[in-house]
């Protein structure tokens, strides 16, 4: 794959397709929402144009087999064991079951526990059905963000009902470790929190390993369930998909139940995507992954060298790096300074968080070349405002 031969003028398509690159104006680089500018596997387009030669008509509502069992054996290897497809239910993506897991698993005035910054439907999500966020912010340290779990203690309260966990997390790519999980399944259980766990950039790490919070023991496994889907590993967001995985079907029948007659049935070319995905994309995310942890090493370095000023720590996964602006002198409206000054589309901060106003959040899913331009664009602007 020529994943170092990305031009600019053939991902803008002609007709508009990408959200990615054409909501900015057309001098701006986008490195702002969660999509690879890398073609999909082959073998992706090749299983969905033989489902459309084949059959469109309605699915079975559990999905197809064959994907389910997939699935199962995905989070097996992952360490998530004693799955069959009962376990599961198909989502139309990842953003829907988190909104049926705050439905299901709390009610209004409930109050639930995330870290932040946190991927900003964990957010809207409880501020739109009237849930009181708790945040439990990370704490930045020299070795990397670590959970605070001395403030978690004092977060909670009698109205806590859940626990909504992004591992790997999405905007600081940290991968939680064994150890801080076994602490938050322990805090779960002792306090009766239910768990919702989007892991769905489990497949984009490149240090450390992904552990399911689910894996560890029959107890917390029963108190979660677990989101995933296929769209960021192999860069299918806009075919859809997402899962819910839960040892308890109490807690997939509560999900099935507030998202009844508004989840619709398991969209085909969406399964047939994710099945060729599973079966047959290894070796392309392979290559991917292994660009992707490149172009990390290079945005540690050119950081280093060109950019001490802004806080940065290397992502254990994901392809975001979260960056910490606070301290240039335009701190307050640097989204706006780095988009008309520097012409690089970044999110803004306090998407994930009201309180990360002066951070931005860069997507370095493309070519080296495109991370290198963005960067020097916005080591420009910086060096003339020193
Ligand atoms: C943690 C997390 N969950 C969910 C999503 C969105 O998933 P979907 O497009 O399947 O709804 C994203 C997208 O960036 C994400 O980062």
């Amino acid at each position: 794959m020529q994943l170092d031969q990305l031009s600019p003028r053939t991902l803008r398509d002609p007709h508009g397709y990408s959200g990615k690159w054409h909501f900015y104006p057309e001098d701006v680089l986008p490195m702002w929402v969660a999509d690879m500018d890398f073609p999909i596997s082959p073998a992706i387009t090749q299983a969905i144009m033989e489902r459309l030669k084949e059959r469109v008509g309605y699915p079975q509502t559990k999905g197809d087999r064959q994907l389910l069992e997939l699935i199962v054996q995905q989070q097996s290897r992952h360490g998530l064991e004693g799955l069959t497809p009962e376990n599961l239910l198909l989502t139309t993506s990842v953003v829907p079951a988190i909104y049926a897991s705050v439905l299901a698993l709390s009610s209004p005035g409930d109050e639930v526990i995330t870290q932040v910054p946190v991927y900003h439907p964990f957010l809207n999500v409880l501020a739109e059905h009237h849930r009181i966020a708790r945040h439990n912010p990370l704490l930045p340290t020299p070795s990397g963000w670590e959970i605070d779990f001395e403030q978690l203690k004092h977060l909670v309260t009698p109205r806590t009902r859940l626990l909504m966990l992004c591992n790997p997390q999405n905007p600081t790519g940290r991968v939680f470790r064994r150890d801080e999980l076994e602490q938050l399944a322990d805090f779960a259980l002792r306090h009766r929190l239910w768990v919702m766990s989007d892991e769905l950039w489990a497949d984009l790490i490149y240090q450390g390993q992904h552990i399911p919070i689910a894996s560890l023991g029959p107890e917390i496994a029963q108190r979660t369930v677990t989101l995933t889907g296929p769209c960021k590993t192999y860069n299918t967001a806009g075919l859809g998909g997402g899962v819910a995985i839960s040892h308890n079907p109490q807690i997939l029948a509560a999900m099935a139940q507030v998202s009844k007659g508004l989840g619709g049935h398991p969209n085909v070319l969406s399964m047939a995507a994710w099945r060729a995905a599973l079966e047959h994309a290894q070796d392309w995310l392979e290559e991917v992954r292994a660009y992707l942890k490149g172009n990390r090493d290079f945005i540690t370095a050119f950081m280093q060298q060109h950019l001490p000023q802004v806080g940065y720590r290397p992502p254990q996964g994901t392809y975001l790096a979260w960056l910490d602006f606070r301290g240039a002198p335009f701190a307050q409206e640097i989204h706006k300074v780095m988009l008309e000054r520097a012409k690089v589309g970044l999110n803004e901060g306090r998407m994930f968080g009201p309180q990360y106003q002066g951070w931005l959040r860069l997507n370095f899913a493309t070519s080296r070349k495109l991370v290198q331009e963005a960067l020097e664009r916005i080591a420009g602007v910086m060096q003339a405002a020193d």
